[in-house]
């Protein structure tokens, strides 16, 4: 999930001083917002503080977040020559802001706490380059796979390509896991999952460093689970619309998930939180290899004690179990 955000007040205030991007690129600032969330919520992991997009901006389209509308990319690349004509990468002069961002927070936190990095799957990313912003359906990358195929795979082969120098340099910085976000991904139809995005991410997938565990997240993904265990990841991300039990089953037992709270649950009282909580973690069975955690992202409204309440009851109904 999103743990850094608008529901903090610490957020807030960085933000009313700041803008996002200008966050992002600011190590000493990046690095404070990382720790925010640990230190005001208690969770067992830090989430790098960044954006899946900030590797399209040195692709050359030009991306702003604009206020209420989310992302914006001006030049959206809808054609084999737009793609083309994107810019080749140098990760550490173009992105290496986000290495340092990780060696500070790094040193700042607490030696046995984790620090997961993160990028965009070439999927999602494709899908903000090709439609210039968020979309309901996703029209004109589905009319690049299905009309230019070439180009399709082309463009999906730059991102893995970046995005395995990206995550490398996440890696050598000292992340000690990376989660992969396909959020969009549950809008294809499953063969179109198998044919233009499957040999994609498994191919990032296999190109990253072994011995750092890749979380391999989607949403809307209930029919595309077995495929995207076949693409690869240690932990599958699992959503709230499916029953964490199915979808463990769906993926095989020998991997590890990650879910399922939906995000709404936390805008209810206490005790339908815990009763959420409490089937999440039935549902897991005592089984080794389940990290609690939402869904998806935590929502800017969501009200701040309500997530401190959560990470309690975690921590106390699975020592209760025994679990680590
Ligand atoms: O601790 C953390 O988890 C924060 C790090 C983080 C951000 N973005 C910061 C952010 C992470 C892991 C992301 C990933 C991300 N970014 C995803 C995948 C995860 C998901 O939620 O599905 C996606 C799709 C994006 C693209 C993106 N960034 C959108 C669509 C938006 C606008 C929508 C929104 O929530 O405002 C952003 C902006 C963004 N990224 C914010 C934050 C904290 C809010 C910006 C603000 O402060 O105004």
């Amino acid at each position: 999930m999103r743990q850094a955000g608008r529901y903090m007040p610490e957020y807030r205030a960085m933000r009313a001083r700041h803008g996002f991007l200008e966050l992002c690129k600011n190590p000493e600032l990046a690095a404070e917002v990382t720790l925010q969330p640990v230190e005001q919520l208690g969770v067992d992991a830090a989430i790098l503080f960044a954006d899946i997009l900030l590797i399209v901006e040195p692709l050359g389209v030009g991306l702003e977040f604009a206020k209420g509308e989310g992302p914006v990319i001006h030049r959206p690349v809808r054609s084999g020559e737009a793609v083309a004509q994107l810019r080749p990468i140098d990760v550490e002069s173009d992105v290496g802001f986000v290495f340092e961002t990780v060696r500070r927070v790094r040193r700042a936190l607490a030696p046995g706490l984790p620090l997961i990095g993160f990028a965009g799957a070439p999927f999602t990313v494709a899908s903000y380059l090709v439609e210039g912003g968020p979309s309901h359906d996703y029209r004109h990358t589905k009319c690049l796979m299905y009309d230019e195929p070439e180009a399709w795979h082309r463009l999906m082969a730059v991102l893995v390509d970046v995005t395995t120098r990206y995550l490398g340099g996440q890696i050598t910085a000292g992340v000690q896991a990376v989660q992969l976000f396909d959020s969009w991904v549950g809008v294809l139809a499953p063969e179109d999952y198998r044919r233009f995005v499957l040999p994609h991410t498994r191919a990032l997938i296999r190109a990253l460093p072994a011995g750092v565990p890749v979380i391999h997240f989607g949403t809307g993904t209930a029919a595309l689970l077995p495929l995207m265990r076949e693409a690869g990841g240690d932990v599958i991300g699992l959503d709230w619309r499916v029953d964490l039990d199915g979808g463990w089953r769906a993926v095989g037992y020998d991997v590890a998930v990650q879910g399922n709270l939906d995000p709404v649950v936390l805008f209810a009282g206490p005790t339908v939180i815990q009763d959420r909580v409490q089937t999440i973690l039935d549902r897991a069975g005592d089984r080794a290899g389940h990290i609690f955690n939402l869904g998806h992202g935590i929502l800017p409204q969501t009200p701040v004690e309500h997530v401190k309440a959560l990470v309690d009851m975690v921590h106390e109904l699975s020592d209760r179990r025994g679990l680590a």
